[in-house]
């Protein structure tokens, strides 16, 4: 007999089944080919809903999308605000996009986004997602590892970090004046997690191109950190042999660590983080470590990252 021994992020198929009536629904009516398919130049609207990779299971039902493109962090469009961000997106254009590759790599150079999407299949995930200030959502991400993005660019042996930067549009992102950061926003990881297979360069949300509020065109995702590690809006991945500055580091560097990593038991400094609170509910769930991916990714640390 063969007895399959689940991963952590695995759950039993009674508890997912919120999430699997819609998405059984959702193919149904793809398969029957009445699932709109608007074509916006430049998003590759075609590519969406791209297939959903089983692998990945939630232990809650899906954010209802209204409230996770509803109530976000993007201090670009508004540092004080979390709602209605959209509304403040109008000016912001996201096609056409490029994003540079840089530093210890075998070969600088520029990518076009609608290159980008033609060399890697887009699938679906569903994944746990975490801010640090407590309120978490469960959503489908679209979008490829990062893995097989780093293996096309081919970084040197010497690249140890990889250090990404949001685009820098003051005109077209009126939070950007509204407060004294140093921006753009950065962000980094260590080069074993970015190579992690739970890291995803994602492009599409509840299968459709992402919305702006939510990073789009091309945003990082990894589920297991703090969602502010998850840097929106990216025009710049650059290789680094030393630990790159991130942007909330930069400004409270007692509160908030390179690492950043999901864990229960370690206090923020102004706050518990023992629990977590479901939006648009506020449902208080206990917060997992590695925010339940610690299968994935447990092997990558040794408990004193910060
Ligand atoms: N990326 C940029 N460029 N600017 C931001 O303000 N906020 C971060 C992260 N990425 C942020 C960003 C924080 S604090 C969180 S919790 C997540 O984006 C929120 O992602 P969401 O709005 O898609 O839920």
């Amino acid at each position: 007999m063969l007895i399959r021994i689940p991963n952590g992020w695995e759950i039993p198929e009674r508890e997912a089944t919120p999430e699997s009536v819609y998405w059984n629904r959702r193919s149904v009516l793809r398969a029957a080919g009445l699932l709109a398919v608007p074509s916006l130049a430049g998003q590759g609207t075609s590519l969406y809903p791209a297939k959903k990779n089983d692998q990945f299971a939630l232990d809650r039902a899906v954010t209802p999308e209204w409230a996770a493109t509803g109530y976000n962090n993007y201090y670009e469009f508004d540092p004080y605000a979390k709602e209605g961000l959209k509304d403040l997106t109008g000016k912001f254009n996201i096609a056409p996009w490029k994003v540079e590759v840089t530093g210890l790599v075998k070969e600088p150079q520029t990518y076009d986004l609608d290159d980008i999407l033609k060399k890697f299949p887009l699938e679906e995930r569903l994944y746990r997602f975490r801010c640090v200030e407590r309120w978490a959502m469960a959503v489908p991400w679209t979008g490829f590892p990062m893995a097989a993005f780093i293996k096309l660019v081919e970084p040197k042996a010497t690249a140890k970090f990889i250090r990404f930067v949001t685009v820098n549009r003051p005109k077209e992102m009126p939070g950007m004046a509204k407060a004294p950061y140093p921006w753009p926003y950065f962000e980094g990881l260590r080069m074993d997690e970015a190579m992690n297979p739970l890291t995803m360069l994602v492009t599409g949300l509840y299968g459709k191109p992402l919305p702006k509020q939510n990073g789009a065109p091309i945003r990082v995702v990894v589920p297991w950190k703090y969602g502010y590690k998850s840097i929106k809006s990216i025009v710049r991945v650059e290789f680094t042999s030393n630990e790159p500055p991130t942007f909330w580091n930069r400004l409270q560097p007692a509160e908030y660590g390179f690492y950043s990593n999901v864990e229960p038991k370690k206090p923020h400094p102004r706050w518990s983080q023992a629990y977590e609170q479901l939006i648009p509910t506020m449902e208080r769930k206990a917060t997992l470590q590695y925010n339940g991916y610690e299968q994935f990714v447990s092997g990558l640390y040794n408990g004193k990252e910060f």
